[in-house]
């Protein structure tokens, strides 16, 4: 088998067997097959798309290309939480300290910035000293001790998702459906996951624009985990717009912590406490969805979430007095207040201009081998349905070099949008 004629069979359209999938996951994982071949191979998909059988071969291929972790004996059940990407999404940040809090012990492999979308890995580092690339080993030590982790994908678990998300990110090969699904359900049957909840956003800032296509997406990665035995729902939710108010890694980090203090934005806040009792459901901590709310709500009124976050924090080696005392996080040279130039109703505030300007601005990677400046980013004060009056303060921008701020500032303006009669504000889950 050549890894160039399987390339060229996707490029042509037709079905791949599990064994070239296989040969060209072993062959990509192992260095035989270079990136360049690789990314070929992510856009003939990208383009042709795959069927179920095949997304499904991938994914298991993916997953198997490591070791698969065991966590019985470790926890009663492996729960996982999983975005399928969006802008402002810090949900894992607060959401599995919550869960932990609540005596559900979580364990979870993030990962880095994708295209438009922010990565927790690139936010989490924001914390000096904070380490996500645990060894397997050290990933069930914690999770036994302190029933909490939230790291990146070390090399040992599914490793071939590691190295073609880093290629996706910088090749254009990030918004398709089977790409996503196996990325994301590969990562989560190699963690050892037996319950699994996902985030699937849809939107202007989501990888999946329409209703349609996320549900796709969604009930492609229910079956793909049923499959491989593992309990699996799937939320839909809105990424239209940003979720909460920080886009940018430190600022959403704050943002994170602000909201186990019980305060942070309504939305973000809102969005977490249903994922959160989701997770407590899934993971057979509480009996339905009205008792996970009330459980996960008390995580956050009795402090018991916060403390889990330093907990986690500690435990992977970060600087616990930056959770204390959010002050000390790295601060753009440049912060700018921009207002309203209009009155009337934001109809819209486009979740991908504001990513893709957050990406400009240095938050996120051109090339893989780009550093992200943790401090830059955007405070969007004002959602969908919100009434503004001309001046009154639209966003903030945070940044370290004056001209992209400028730039900044003419994105993120354009991508809201007025209208003079009232519009209703964006529901946050569909289904
Ligand atoms: N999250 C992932 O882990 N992979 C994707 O492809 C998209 C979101």
């Amino acid at each position: 088998m050549r890894a160039v004629d399987i390339i060229i069979k996707k490029r042509d359209k037709q079905e791949l067997t599990p064994e070239e999938i296989g040969f060209f996951i072993r062959g990509f994982t192992n260095g035989e097959i270079p990136d360049y071949q690789a990314s070929a191979f992510a856009m003939a998909i990208m383009l042709n798309g795959m069927t179920p059988v095949e997304t499904t071969e991938l994914t298991l291929a993916m997953a198997h290309s490591g070791q698969v972790l065991d966590l019985t004996g470790i926890v009663d059940i492996a729960v996982d939480k999983h975005s399928s990407g969006g802008v402002g999404d810090k949900t894992s940040i607060s959401v599995l300290p919550m869960v932990a809090a609540c005596g559900l012990p979580v364990g979870k492999m993030s990962g880095r910035g994708l295209g438009f979308s922010g990565g927790t890995l690139d936010k989490l580092e924001s914390i000096p000293g904070y380490r996500v690339d645990l060894s397997t080993e050290e990933f069930k030590k914690q999770l036994k001790e302190k029933g909490i982790v939230l790291t990146g994908q070390s090399m040992d678990l599914a490793p071939a998702d590691g190295k073609m998300y880093a290629l996706r990110d910088v090749t254009g090969t990030v918004p398709s459906l089977p790409l996503i699904a196996s990325s994301i359900m590969s990562k989560k049957i190699a963690a050892g996951a037996q319950a699994i909840v996902l985030d699937v956003k849809m939107g202007l800032g989501a990888f999946m624009e329409t209703l349609e296509d996320a549900r796709e997406l969604a009930n492609l990665m229910v079956d793909i985990g049923r499959l491989a035995g593992r309990k699996t729902v799937a939320l839909l939710s809105d990424m239209n717009q940003p979720l909460g108010a920080a886009v940018g890694n430190a600022l959403e980090v704050i943002e994170a912590i602000d909201t186990l203090r019980g305060g942070g934005p309504a939305d973000f806040r809102e969005h977490c406490l249903h994922v959160a009792s989701h997770v407590l459901v899934i993971g057979q901590r509480a009996k339905n969805l009205a008792e996970g709310r009330t459980m996960a709500e008390k995580s956050i009124a009795d402090g018991s979430a916060l403390e889990k976050f330093r907990v986690l924090v500690a435990a992977q080696g970060g600087d616990v007095s930056y959770v204390d005392d959010v002050s000390k996080f790295e601060r753009a040279k440049f912060v700018e207040v921009v207002n309203a130039p209009r009155s009337g109703f934001i109809s819209q505030v486009h979740a991908r201009g504001v990513g893709e300007a957050s990406v400009a601005l240095g938050a996120g990677r051109a090339k893989k081998s780009d550093a992200v400046d943790h401090a830059v980013g955007f405070l969007i004060h004002k959602k969908v349905g919100d009434k503004v009056r001309e001046g009154e303060q639209l966003f903030e921008v945070h940044a370290n070099d004056r001209a992209k701020l400028d730039e900044a500032r003419t994105a993120v303006l354009s991508a809201h949008e007025f209208r003079d009669e009232f519009v209703p504000p964006l529901p946050l889950f569909y289904e």
